[in-house]
């Protein structure tokens, strides 16, 4: 389980995050929401050690992260996403891969990847550079795994990729969350993507956390006040 807890965040002067407060059960796939420049895309970096924060708690499988660098936090088995993928397009496929396995010691790019993402296995030789934004999306979530996390963060993963490349990555997600067992925290947009994906909502307003529930509660009302433009 993870359990961030009074959490604020300030970029300078501003003040992003406000006393968030998210719990992300083990074993669950739950999707954070909200609209553009809410604070979705800082609470992943907070978790994760990307930002500074100013006070509050993170908790990972009953370990305190709140102060612990990034590289501790993938160690623990948390894998990230960042959004707009950021994979390195003049490396090949499986260089990309191969990125960070140090960390964990990891001494081989799990076979499991490629089942997955057959497209990785057929263009392990290409450049990343030379991918489809859908297939460098799926080449960013396989990097995450390279690491085998057990709770896995993606930020966006759909942002403006073909739909046929969204369903794949929807199947991929549903098949992570309920046959490998990974816990799933997601910041997600598409809204029958969300529902159909995950099974938790929480959704962010000008930096506060405002609403949660299970998905079937996430209401026309809820839609029209917080996710809506
Ligand atoms: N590196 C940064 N420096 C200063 N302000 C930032 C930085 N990154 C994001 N912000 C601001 O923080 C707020 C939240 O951004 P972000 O977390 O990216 O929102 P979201 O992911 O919900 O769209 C926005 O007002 C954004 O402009
Ligand atoms: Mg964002």
């Amino acid at each position: 389980m993870l359990t961030v807890k009074g959490l604020n965040q300030y970029y300078s002067e501003s003040h992003i995050l406000r006393d968030v407060d998210l719990t992300v059960p083990t074993g669950s796939c739950t999707c954070l929401m909200g609209r553009n420049g809410v604070g979705k895309t800082t609470l992943l970096k907070a978790i994760m050690g990307l930002v500074r924060i100013r006070s509050g708690h993170i908790e990972y499988a009953g370990q305190t992260l709140s102060k612990t660098p990034a590289h501790y936090r993938a160690r623990v088995g948390i894998g990230y996403v960042p959004q707009g993928r950021e994979i390195f397009p003049q490396l090949t496929v499986e260089e990309n891969l191969l990125i960070g396995l140090d960390i964990t010691g990891a001494k081989h790019i799990p076979e499991r990847i490629f089942e997955l993402f057959p497209i990785l296995k057929t263009m392990r030789r290409r450049r990343g550079g030379d991918l489809s934004g859908g297939q460098q999306q799926q080449l960013a979530i396989g990097r995450a795994l390279a690491l085998q996390p057990k709770l896995l963060i993606l930020d966006e993963p759909t942002e403006g990729i073909q739909p046929s490349i969204v369903q794949e990555i929807g199947q991929v997600i549903r098949r992570l969350n309920q046959d490998d067992g990974l816990t799933v925290l997601l910041v997600e947009q598409k809204l029958p993507f969300a529902r159909k994906v995950a099974e938790h909502f929480s959704i962010m307003e000008r930096g506060r956390l405002v609403a949660t529930g299970a998905m079937p509660e996430l209401n026309d009302e809820l839609v029209r006040q917080y996710l809506s433009v």
